[in-house]
């Protein structure tokens, strides 16, 4: 505004001749100035009579901050651990054989590009239930639950959040482990809910504080609710074993919580989307009615499509009918109906007998190479001569690992060696590649030894 009001100003006022007067040549000269500072003021007076000059400039995005600052190093070597992206052996995005399939599929039929249905792709939200509960499950074939559509990971628990905050009457608590998911406290927060914590990841021995777990959660009011990481918990890496699943459950059946399980990663901690959704299953068989958030961003590589769910188990299908309505009056004013076209590739690949072999295959290759870089980073860890006890990378799972390096050393390692990370030592595991592991490891083993 102001470039172009002082040009449009400088063009348009024209000098006074020679032969005129001194008067009017300074009649002239002031209303040439006055056209020049006129855009000026009115530019400052819009500044301060702003809506918005209130606003403070936020902080920026732990993460992308990691990536900004990766992007700018020149160093060939350098590493981006930062973001939760699956890689490939080259450290290249990876889209999976299935996807390009069901893609294809997809584009042979041409399909409309109509509104879907407020709560989503039926086709999608029934397979993805399915998926998650196992189609044994009581509570799948009987029809007691309601699964809809929602934004990825992160809109389906912005579903439930505020599900939670219309509906669940008891409490505004959610008990979340210590620590979560970074988005897990604003989505609740935004959605007006309360934040409390429960302790979870133990730093001495980077690994489950299970006694800590178990004695905070006895103490949670009753009627509260409980956030709980199904698999491949996001930033430790740290899981329950099955026997702590089970104490857990009793403890929280006692303590009657209502559960919220957010299942970001199904078959990409183990390899075997059974196993992964185990903790689930297991909940409901014990007659707990949970809630649950899934995410095809990981397991399917379906990042940017933002193809998710979210479910709510009742106690009978006319309950769900009932839960049902009332998502999809909380829905239509948030966004009116979800994106059409993830949602078409994940029911492709699920409900094709064919694309769902492939893609099974696929995600264990996927957590199979994660698997083999923590066992190959722990093995050149050796080489260069760390004495420290590096066992936690390969007991913990999926793609992150809480390194227990210091945020001293996190920063020596990104200064030093240009390897990137959060500052509270986590790494993407599916960052590391046979190319760079052992870089990685001689550059861990110099900011600890
Ligand atoms: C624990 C957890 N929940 C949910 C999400 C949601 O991801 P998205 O919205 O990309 O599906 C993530 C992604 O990192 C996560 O780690």
């Amino acid at each position: 505004m102001r470039g172009a009001g002082r040009s449009a100003g400088a063009r348009g006022v024209k000098r006074p001749p020679a032969a005129a007067t001194t008067a009017a040549a300074a009649m002239a000269l002031l209303h040439s100035r006055r056209l020049l500072a006129a855009p000026r003021l009115a530019a400052a007076a819009s500044r301060a009579s702003s809506w918005w000059s209130h606003v403070e400039m936020g902080p920026p995005d732990p993460i992308l901050g990691v990536t900004e600052a990766y992007k700018r190093d020149t160093n060939s070597k350098k590493m981006n651990l930062g973001v939760g992206a699956y890689r490939d052996d080259n450290g290249k995005p990876y889209v999976l054989n299935c996807v390009r399939k069901a893609e294809a599929m997809i584009a042979s039929k041409k399909m409309d590009k109509e509104y879907l249905p407020i709560g989503g792709l039926a086709d999608f939200t029934r397979a993805s239930a399915e998926l998650a509960l196992g189609e044994n499950s009581e509570a799948f074939k009987s029809g007691r639950y309601v699964t809809v559509q929602g934004i990825s990971g992160t809109g389906s628990l912005r579903i439930g959040a505020n599900f939670l905050q219309r509906f669940f009457k008891a409490s505004r608590d959610v008990y979340l482990p210590k620590p979560s998911w970074g988005n897990h406290t604003p989505i609740f927060r935004d959605a007006g809910m309360q934040l409390q914590a429960y302790r979870y990841y133990d730093p001495k021995t980077c690994s489950l504080d299970f006694s800590g777990a178990m004695d905070d959660i006895s103490k949670i009011p009753e009627k509260s609710i409980i956030l709980l990481h199904a698999c491949a918990h996001n930033p430790t890496g740290v899981d329950p074993r099955q026997e702590q699943w089970k104490e857990l459950a009793a403890t929280v059946k006692k303590r009657n919580l209502l559960v919220y399980f957010d299942m970001a990663y199904q078959g990409f901690a183990s390899g075997d989307i059974n196993r992964d959704a185990w903790a689930v299953r297991y909940f409901i068989e014990q007659g707990i009615n949970i809630v649950l958030s899934q995410s095809f961003a990981k397991n399917m590589g379906l990042y940017g499509e933002r193809a998710g769910a979210f479910t709510v188990i009742c106690s009978d299908p006319d309950e769900a009918k009932r839960v049902e309505s009332q998502l999809k009056i909380l829905i239509r004013p948030m966004y009116s109906n979800p994106p059409v076209n993830g949602a078409r590739i994940a029911s492709m690949i699920l409900n094709t007998p064919d694309l769902r072999k492939e893609w099974l295959i696929e995600v264990k290759g996927m957590a199979d190479r994660i698997i083999s870089m923590r066992t190959q980073l722990v093995s050149n860890l050796k080489k260069e001569g760390s004495s420290h006890n590096w066992q936690h990378i390969t007991d913990q799972i999926g793609m992150f690992c809480f390194t227990g390096l210091k945020p001293e050393q996190v920063e020596r390692l990104i200064k030093e060696f240009s390897v990137y990370m959060t500052k509270d030592g986590r790494i993407s595991v599916a960052g590391v590649t046979s190319g760079n592991v052992g870089y990685l490891a001689h550059a861990i083993h110099q900011v600890t030894k």
